[in-house]
């Protein structure tokens, strides 16, 4: 096991792609992987790419019928939580993390 320098990481943000095939509802069906790429290409677009990582997850534990999951963590910061996020969020969203 190698330990990572991860201090060039201003922002991690997480967001839940997951989806499910047993009947039961996750945010892939309420556009948690369409949310994940456009912030993903947001990143790249403005040049933030090393600096703003962006990662999709499993599920986060906050599951609804809605939107999706997102965690926002910043070093040395307590990790901001948001549910219920939909493509009308975006712009909320990028405002907290750019
Ligand atoms: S499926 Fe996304 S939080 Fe559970």
């Amino acid at each position: 096991m190698k330990t990572q320098d991860s201090s060039r990481c201003k922002v991690h943000v997480c967001v839940c792609t997951n989806e499910r095939t047993d009947g039961r509802t996750a945010c892939a069906d309420f556009g948690g992987l369409e949310f994940f790429q456009s912030l993903k290409t947001k990143v790249r677009e403005e040049g933030l790419a090393g600096t703003h990582w962006v990662t999709r997850t499993g599920c986060l534990g906050f599951c609804n019928n809605v939107g999706t999951t997102v965690v926002i963590h910043r070093p040395n910061q307590p990790s901001e939580w948001l549910s219920e996020v939909t493509s009308g969020d975006f712009a909320t969203v990028w405002e907290k993390i750019r």
